[in-house]
This record gives structure tokens, C-alpha cells and sequence, in this order.
């Protein structure tokens, strides 16, 4: 194979298998490819499988598609937001409906350790943060031209910042004489921010500001809702849906989705709680200890 320096390890992989085993396994569909990890477990758990591969960041599909290129054939690869994909698809390629469903949302390792593309706290990176290269505005645009009190909402709402006034109201005084550029111009100034004694104990303090910074870029919430309303649909009777999330803003979004689809009597949730990663699992992959997995079953 290939040697791609895969830097993402697929998280909650084996319990996403044995939720998929309970299908029919014919047809599954990818959403967030990234680096092709999950793809790549469920193409050889499910041998006579087909799979639709999509990702809004035409990178990562690449690499998804190298790493999986010896099932490549059992791949239907689009370079799509997952909240546009449709019964049109299907169609398209003689497909009455999907036995199998993943959503693994955010960004992925590579984004953060090799994309360059201002995801890090870390070096001096351009502080772009689009996943897909259409996306009109960038991380900086945001910091630039957004009006304080717009700021203060998207730290506060997106990133859950409780000095979220504070850093609207520095990154405003600071860009009138220094225009933010660099993801170290906004991790530097929220370093000046936070005093010390409140920075949190494991994680950079411009943490929150940088998941803001880059759900808002993406529009990555609206996408969440309109994809899940969009994708529960195509499931076919008994198949399953699976969505990772990495913080209380997407988590909230599945539970809502999933509560309306069963009160509609159209899935049936099979994860009352969600599913953490174990302690061996956040041991080996740090990056898994915020993920939480909620599963629905199409009835
Ligand atoms: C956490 S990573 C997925 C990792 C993957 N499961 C693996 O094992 O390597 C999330 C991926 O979803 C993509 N993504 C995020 N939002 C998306 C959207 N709305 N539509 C399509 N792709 C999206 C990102 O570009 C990123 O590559």
C-alpha cells in the first residue's frame, strides 16, 4: 500500500462495526471521510459491501480514496457537504436506500497537523480554517470584519467562552493596528486575555475561540441539522444510523434530530445514553475523549 502517513485513527470503530452487523450490509455511506479509517474497517468487515464516500474538503477525500484503494472499486466517492447529498444519488447509481450510515463530525488530525491551514494552536499558520476551498470566508475574515458584538456571539454561542466579551472586545482593539493573519496572532492574544490561573489544565486557553472560529467558517452546525433531516430518509427499514460528536453543541443537535424521528415513529434509538470510548481506547487515541456516539435504527 501506499505510504500516506496516515495521522487519524478512526475512533469508536468497533462498536460502529457491531452496530453496522445488525444490518443487511449492503449499502453504506461514509458522510465525513477524513482519512479513510472508518471506511477502511467497514470495507473489510463487510466484504460485499458498497460504499458512498463523501467529504466537503477535497483533500481528505483523496486520501481516503488512496488509503482505500484496493476496495476502491466498492467506493461511490463525492466530494460533497454531507448535508447536500439526496435520494438523487441513489438514483443516479440504481440505489433504492442505505443499510448503514456514518457521521464523524469536525475536522480531522491531518487538518490539525498537516493541512497548514490554521486548525493548530501551534507554529505560524495561515489562519484560514475553510474545510472546503469554496467557502467564501476565512478564520481571519472572521476576526477582521465581524463587528464586536458578533464576535462576543460566536465565542460565547460556538464556543461555549465564558471570557468571550473580554476577547471580542481585545481582538477589535487589536486588529485596528494589527489585522489578524496567523492562527498564532489570535492564539497569542487570547493567551493575554484568560490570566494564567483560569487557563483550563490540559488544552491550550484559545481552545474555545478556535472551535468557534472554525464552526463558524464551516457553518458547520446548520449542516449537522439539514444533513441528519436529510440523510434519516434514505435509510432502509432496519438500518442504522451512527453520529460521533465532539462537544454539547453537535451532541444536542443528534439528540433533538433523533427525539423528533422517534416521536414521528420513524427510528427507534438504541443508544439511550450515548457510547464513550473506554479508558484503553482514550489511552491509545488522546483525541477520542470527548467523542460521544449516538445510534438510531430506521423502523
Ligand atoms: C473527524 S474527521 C473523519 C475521520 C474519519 N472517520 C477517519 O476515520 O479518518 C471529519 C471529516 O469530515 C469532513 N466534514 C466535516 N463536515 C462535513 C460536511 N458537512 N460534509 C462533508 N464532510 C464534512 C471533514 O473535512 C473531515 O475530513
Amino acid at each position: 500500500m501506499e505510504n500516506l502517513d496516515i495521522v487519524h485513527i478512526p475512533i469508536l470503530k468497533n462498536e460502529i462495526i457491531n452496530y453496522f452487523d445488525t444490518t443487511e450490509k449492503n449499502l453504506f455511506l461514509d458522510c465525513t471521510a477524513g482519512e479513510g479509517g472508518h471506511t477502511y474497517e467497514i470495507l473489510n468487515h463487510f466484504p460485499f459491501s458498497k460504499l458512498f464516500l463523501l467529504d466537503r474538503d477535497p483533500d481528505l477525500l483523496d486520501r481516503a480514496k488512496r488509503r482505500n484503494i484496493e476496495n476502491i472499486d466498492r467506493i461511490l466517492p463525492y466530494n460533497i457537504n454531507f448535508s447536500d447529498f439526496s435520494s438523487e444519488k441513489l438514483s443516479e447509481n440504481n440505489i433504492k436506500g442505505i443499510d448503514g450510515i456514518l457521521l464523524d463530525f469536525g475536522i480531522s488530525m491531518y487538518h490539525i497537523k498537516k493541512s497548514k491551514r490554521g486548525f493548530t494552536f501551534s507554529g505560524n499558520e495561515e489562519l484560514d480554517m475553510r474545510l472546503s476551498p469554496d467557502s467564501k470566508k476565512t478564520a481571519s475574515d472572521v476576526l477582521n470584519y465581524s463587528k464586536e458584538d458578533d464576535l462576543f456571539r460566536i465565542f460565547y454561542d460556538l464556543g461555549e467562552e465564558n471570557w468571550s466579551k473580554k476577547i471580542a472586545n481585545a481582538v477589535v482593539n487589536h486588529r485596528r493596528k494589527n489585522p489578524f493573519r496567523t492562527n498564532r496572532d489570535i492564539a497569542e492574544l487570547v493567551e493575554q486575555v484568560i490570566p494564567r490561573k483560569f487557563w483550563p489544565p490540559k488544552v491550550h486557553p484559545a481552545f474555545r475561540i478556535f472551535q468557534a472560529l472554525r464552526i463558524e467558517v464551516n457553518d458547520e452546525l446548520s449542516h449537522i441539522e439539514k444533513g441528519l433531516n436529510n440523510l434519516i430518509p434514505l435509510l432502509n427499514i432496519g438500518g442504522i444510523i451512527c453520529c460521533i460528536s465532539f462537544h454539547s453543541l453537535e451532541d444536542r443537535i443528534v439528540k433533538n434530530i433523533f427525539k423528533k424521528h422517534k416521536e414521528e415513529k420513524v427510528v427507534e434509538i438504541l443508544t439511550k445514553k450515548p457510547i464513550l470510548p473506554s479508558d484503553e481506547e482514550i489511552l491509545i487515541n488522546s483525541a477520542s475523549r470527548s467523542a460521544k456516539l449516538r445510534v438510531a435504527k430506521k423502523i
